[in-house]
C-alpha cells in the first residue's frame, strides 16, 4: 500500500514538473527574446592573465543606439560612458567595454547590453582569470648522442605555441604543446635553447632558456695511487650508458693471466673499487703494489642491454689504462709495443699493416713508402679498398688492411697514432713491407764463414700457415726434405738440422748448416707446399763465407788492398832488418822495431807472424 502512495506521488510530481517548466520557458521567450540570446559577446570565453587587459564588446551593433550598459559579474551596472571606475572605458564603435589591469576578482559573467528607443540587446562574456607566468625555468635537458626520434619536451605549460632556437641551426615553429622530435641527436646541438612561449591570458610571450647536454656513452678510465694507504686504484666507469655491468676484469698487458673483479670479493692483494655494478662502476684495488704493478693495464667492462624484450650481451667494452709510477710522462718509445717490424705480404692477396700503442688512441692513420695519406675506417662495404683493422683504438690497437697489395706497397710504412688523453705530437712506428710470393726467405743473403752456423730460414707470407712439407737444394744441388724430427743430434749429411724452435705447423721451413763449408756458397733454395695450396712455392737464399776466400765486396776489396800493401811495408821492413843484423856484428835493442812489425803484421795474419818472430 504504501509503496503504491509512493510510487503514484512520484508520478504526480514528475508530471507537473514537466507541465510547469515548458511554460516558464515560454512566458520568458515571448517576453526578452533578445535579452536570452547569447553568444552576442565577444570574444564568448576570455582567459586573461592577471595584470592584462580584457577587452569586451557585442559583436552586432543597433541602429539609434543610445546607450551601452555594462553588468559586471558581481552585479553592479554602470553606463559604459560614466565607468565607476576608471579601470573601465568605452570600446569599439559599438557597445564594448575595457577592462585594465584584470584581478581574481572579475572573474565571472560579464553583460552587455546595447540600447536604442524601442530596442535592446544583449550579450555576455565569460571572464577567467589566471596566473600571470613571467617565467619559467626547467631543469637542464640530457640526451644520449646517436639517438634517433628523440622527442624532447621542452616545457610543462599549456601553451599554444612555441618558437624554438636551436644553437646554429634554423628556428621553427612548433603549434600546440611545446615538444620537438629529433631524427637523430649529435652533439651539434648542444647549448642554450631559446624558447619564446605563447600562452593564454597573456599577450607577452613567455621568454625561457633549457640548457641541452648531449652525453656520449664513453668509459672513464684512469688511475689513483693512494701514498698513504699505499694502495693502487684503477678504473673503468661506464658514463652515460643505459647498459648494465655483468662482469670486470683487469690485466696486466705483459701478464698472461687477469682479475675477475666482483664487488666484496679479495684475494689478499687485489679487490673491487668503486661504487659497485649498478652505479655502472668497474675498478681495481691493488694493496701493496709492486713495481710490476707498474705499467699498462687493459680493463674489460662486460655489459647487457635490453634489445627489444630481451636482455642481450654486448660486446664489452674496453680500454686501456697507462700507470706511471711516477707522475712524468714516459718517453714515445716506451709507449709502443714490438717496434719496426718486418712483415711478409704475397702480391695481389690482402694485408694488414699493424701498429700497437700501450696507451689508448682517439684515431690513428697510415702513411705509404710513396707518401699517400690513409686514414682507416669500419669495413661497411666489399668493395672497400681498405679498412680498420684491430680490437679497438681504446686498446691501443691501430691497424689498417688493404683489399689487395701490389709490389708499389713494398718499403717502409709509418703507422701515427694520436692518444686519447692528451694532444701533442702522435705516436709513430714504422712497419717494413715486403711483397714476396706465397713463400718468403727472411734474409735473401746469408754472410757467414766456413767452420760456422747459417740458418736458412722461409717462411709463408701473410701470416703462419701449415706446410705440407718443407725441402731444401744446395747450390751444388744436393736436395734435402727436413722438418721437426731432424734434430741436432739426428743431423742429415752430419751438418744438416731443421732449426730448433720453429714448425711447419706455423709455416716455417727453415734449415741450419752446422758447419758450413766451402761447396755451401751459392744460391740455396727452399720449397715447400703450403696447406690447401695446389702448387708448391719456394724462394731463394744466396750464401757467402766471409773470410779471405769469400767473394769480395767494394768495401772488402779496399781492405784487402790495404792489408796487401801493409803487407809489402813490413815485407820489406823485415828484409831491410835482417840484412842490417847480418851487416852489423853487435846486436842492438830489437824490441821497439819488432813490436812494430809485430803489429803491422797482426793485420793480415796474426798467428803466423807470432810463430815467426819467436824463431
Ligand atoms: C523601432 O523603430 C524603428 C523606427 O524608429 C523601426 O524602423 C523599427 O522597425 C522598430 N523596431 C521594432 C522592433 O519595433
Ligand atoms: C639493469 O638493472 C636494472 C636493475 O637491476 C634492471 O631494472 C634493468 O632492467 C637492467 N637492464 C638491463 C639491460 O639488464
Ligand atoms: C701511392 O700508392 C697508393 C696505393 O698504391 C696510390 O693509391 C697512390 O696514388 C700513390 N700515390 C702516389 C703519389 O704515387
Amino acid at each position: 500500500m504504501w509503496k503504491m502512495t509512493l510510487s503514484t506521488l512520484l508520478f504526480v510530481t514528475i508530471c507537473l514538473v514537466q507541465y510547469v517548466t515548458p511554460q516558464i520557458v515560454v512566458n520568458l521567450q515571448v517576453k526578452n527574446l533578445l535579452r536570452m540570446q547569447q553568444g552576442l559577446g565577444v570574444p564568448h570565453i576570455l582567459r586573461v592573465a592577471k595584470g592584462n587587459e580584457a577587452l569586451l564588446r557585442l559583436d552586432r551593433t543597433l541602429e539609434n543606439y543610445r546607450s551601452c550598459e555594462i553588468t559586471t559579474p558581481s552585479g553592479k551596472t554602470f553606463n559604459v560612458k560614466s565607468p565607476q571606475n576608471n579601470r573601465y572605458s568605452e570600446w569599439s564603435d559599438g557597445c564594448g567595454v575595457r577592462i585594465r589591469n584584470i584581478a581574481v576578482t572579475d572573474e565571472g559573467r560579464w553583460r552587455l547590453t546595447a540600447i536604442s528607443a524601442n530596442n535592446s540587446i544583449t550579450g555576455w562574456t565569460e571572464l577567467y582569470v589566471e596566473e600571470l607566468k613571467a617565467s619559467y625555468t626547467g631543469s637542464p635537458i640530457s640526451l644520449k648522442d646517436g639517438e634517433t626520434k628523440a622527442k624532447i619536451e621542452l616545457t610543462t605549460l599549456e601553451n599554444s605555441y612555441c618558437f624554438v632556437s636551436k644553437p646554429f641551426a634554423e628556428s621553427s615553429l612548433v603549434p600546440g604543446h611545446c615538444s620537438v622530435i629529433l631524427d637523430r641527436t649529435t652533439r651539434a646541438i648542444q647549448g642554450n635553447w631559446n624558447i619564446l612561449l605563447g600562452l593564454p591570458g597573456q599577450v607577452t610571450e613567455l621568454e625561457t632558456k633549457r640548457r641541452v647536454t648531449v652525453e656520449t656513452e664513453r668509459l672513464d678510465v684512469g688511475y689513483i695511487n693512494d701514498r698513504s694507504e699505499n694502495k693502487l686504484h684503477l678504473y673503468c666507469n661506464i658514463l652515460h650508458t643505459t647498459k648494465n655491468i655483468t662482469f670486470c676484469r683487469f690485466q696486466k698487458t705483459s701478464e698472461s693471466f687477469g682479475y675477475n673483479v666482483v664487488d666484496g670479493l679479495s684475494d689478499g692483494q687485489h679487490s673491487y673499487y668503486g661504487k659497485g655494478f649498478a652505479m655502472k662502476q668497474c675498478g681495481l684495488t691493488l694493496e701493496n703494489p709492486k713495481s710490476s704493478d707498474y705499467g699498462t693495464w687493459r680493463c674489460s667492462v662486460g655489459v647487457q642491454s635490453w634489445v627489444g624484450s630481451n636482455i642481450k650481451s654486448q660486446t664489452p667494452m674496453q680500454a686501456l689504462i697507462s700507470v706511471a709510477p711516477n707522475t712524468r710522462s714516459r718517453p714515445h718509445r716506451d709507449l709502443i709495443n714490438g717496434r719496426g717490424q718486418t712483415i711478409f705480404v704475397q702480391q695481389n692477396k690482402t694485408f694488414t699493416v699493424m701498429c700497437r700503442a700501450k696507451i689508448s688512441l682517439a684515431y690513428c692513420w697510415f702513411q705509404h713508402p710513396n707518401g699517400t695519406q690513409f686514414t682507416p675506417g669500419p669495413l661497411v662495404d666489399e668493395q672497400q679498398l681498405f679498412w680498420y683493422t684491430g680490437q679497438s683504438l681504446q686498446l691501443g690497437d691501430c691497424g689498417i688492411t688493404f683489399s689487395y697489395v701490389t709490389l708499389e706497397d713494398a718499403g717502409n710504412w709509418i703507422c701515427h697514432m694520436g692518444p686519447r688523453d692528451q694532444c701533442g705530437e702522435e705516436l709513430t712506428d714504422n712497419v717494413l713491407v715486403k711483397v714476396t710470393g706465397p713463400l718468403a726467405s727472411n734474409k735473401r743473403e746469408i754472410e757467414t764463414s766456413v767452420g760456422g752456423v747459417a740458418t736458412l730460414h722461409c717462411h709463408t707470407s701473410n701470416g703462419n700457415k701449415p706446410l705440407e712439407y718443407c725441402r731444401f737444394l744446395s747450390p751444388n744441388f744436393i736436395g734435402i726434405r727436413i722438418d721437426e724430427t731432424v734434430t741436432e743430434n739426428s743431423k742429415i749429411l752430419d751438418r744438416f738440422y731443421f732449426t730448433p724452435n720453429r714448425s711447419l705447423v706455423y709455416g716455417d721451413c727453415s734449415l741450419t748448416i752446422n758447419p758450413v763449408i766451402d761447396k755451401d756458397v751459392g744460391e740455396w733454395t727452399c720449397a715447400a707446399l703450403i696447406h690447401d695450396e695446389p702448387l708448391e712455392a719456394r724462394d731463394y737464399v744466396t750464401v757467402y763465407i766471409v773470410d779471405a776466400a769469400a767473394p769480395l765486396s767494394t768495401a772488402s776489396i779496399v781492405g784487402m788492398s790495404f792489408g796487401l800493401f801493409v803487407l809489402v811495408l813490413a815485407l820489406a821492413a823485415v828484409l831491410y832488418y835482417k840484412n842490417r843484423r847480418r851487416l852489423l856484428p853487435w846486436r842492438t835493442s830489437p824490441t821497439s822495431t819488432t813490436g812494430d812489425n809485430f803489429s803491422m803484421n797482426t793485420r793480415t795474419s796474426n798467428a803466423e807472424s807470432a810463430t815467426s818472430d819467436e824463431t
